[in-house]
């Protein structure tokens, strides 16, 4: 059977990017995949520096996920803390990776031009991404569009490590990306992202959703004038959620003229909640069983732990390290 995997950050609160973009996928894929789900706490390490926020956005991250439909019978959920080999191959891998190649990474440049310190854990990111990925001879990788060069980048570094060994130890995963919902627009227009505060989080407070929502700032054209609906970002967050009919309909009345910016934000609030209502639910019930939680991802931390540390050996195995005394 094939294997999806993927991470998502405890870098804060769950946003509906982080959701259309790639949870939906994970939820789709633990049907028909082994699939592998983590909390990339490492990574994340890159940005939070206060412990005591880390562990709760950890906590908060993994009773999403269950929340929202990963379910442990179906997927193994972890966090990658958990598999410490990982870290290891992170080694093993850098050194046959280019510093050129990291370089080239856009994800690392853009951060660091918004202010993050340029350490060697950001600047070395996508390796522990690649790590991640092979360390669970992973086949499909389910991510938004701002992962694909690291999901190049994984591919590369895998072909060279093969290379390098001559050998076959690493499998060249695929992404997995959605062209429609690739890139989820915020409440600005711009790509959703914490660091540019226009999400719309998953569980978050009631009251301060629908305010968020109905405060989007829009032009000024009349209710009667047409307007566009493939560069209007109301249209882009309601046409997420809209069934595909009322998505139709909805274009055809923007062209037409007659629709107010009011009407359509009133409606995205009403489809968050339809989407939503379930999983905000599901996350409440959670919050009184923090040992069920534990329970689940401690158990997929083992079965993640056991697959990693055999592909690790192979990757030993193949560089010679660990031979010959
Ligand atoms: P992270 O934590 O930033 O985001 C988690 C997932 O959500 C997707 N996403 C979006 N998709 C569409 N539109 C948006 N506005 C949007 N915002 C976020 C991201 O593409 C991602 O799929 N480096 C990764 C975490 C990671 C990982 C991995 C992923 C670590 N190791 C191995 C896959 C495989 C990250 O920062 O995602």
């Amino acid at each position: 059977m094939r294997r999806s995997l993927s991470g998502i950050q405890p870098s804060g609160k769950l946003h509906i990017g982080n959701y259309f973009g790639a949870v939906r996928q994970y939820i789709a894929l633990q049907e028909e995949c082994d699939a592998f789900y983590f909390i990339a706490d490492y990574h994340a390490m890159t940005t939070v520096t206060n412990p005591d926020e880390m562990a709760a956005n950890c906590h908060d991250v993994a009773a999403g996920l269950v929340a929202l439909g990963l379910d442990p019978e179906k997927a193994t959920l972890f966090r990658q803390s958990d598999v410490p080999e990982v870290a290891e191959l992170t080694w093993l891998l850098s050194v046959v990776t280019p510093v050129g190649l990291m370089e080239r990474c856009h994800a690392y440049k853009d951060k660091v031009a918004q202010g993050t310190v340029a350490s060697m854990g950001l600047f070395g990111y996508p390796i522990l991404m690649a790590a991640d990925i092979l360390i669970y001879d992973s086949n499909v990788v389910p991510v938004g569009q701002d992962q694909k060069q690291h999901l190049e980048v994984t591919r590369d570094i895998a072909g060279s490590f093969n290379f390098q060994y001559d050998s076959e130890v690493f499998i060249l995963p695929e992404p997995y990306i959605l062209p429609d919902v690739a890139v989820v627009p915020g409440l600005d227009g711009r790509k959703m992202s914490k660091s540019y505060g226009n999400v719309i989080e998953i569980f978050g407070d009631a009251k301060e959703t629908e305010k968020r929502i109905k405060r989007m700032k829009t032009d000024s054209t009349p209710v009667e004038e047409p307007k566009d609906p493939d560069t209007c970002s109301v249209f882009a967050l309601f046409r997420l959620m809209a069934s595909a009919d009322e998505r139709e309909e909805m274009a055809k009345r923007y062209r037409e003229g007659g629709v107010g910016y009011g009407d359509v934000k009133k409606r995205i609030v009403e489809l968050f909640f339809e989407t939503f209502c379930e999983a905000r639910e599901r996350r409440q019930e959670l919050e009184s069983n923090p040992e069920m939680l534990r329970e689940i991802y401690a158990e997929g931390g083992r079965r993640a732990r056991a697959k990693a540390r055999e592909v690790l050996e192979r990757a030993r195995e193949a560089a010679g390290i660990g031979r010959g005394l």
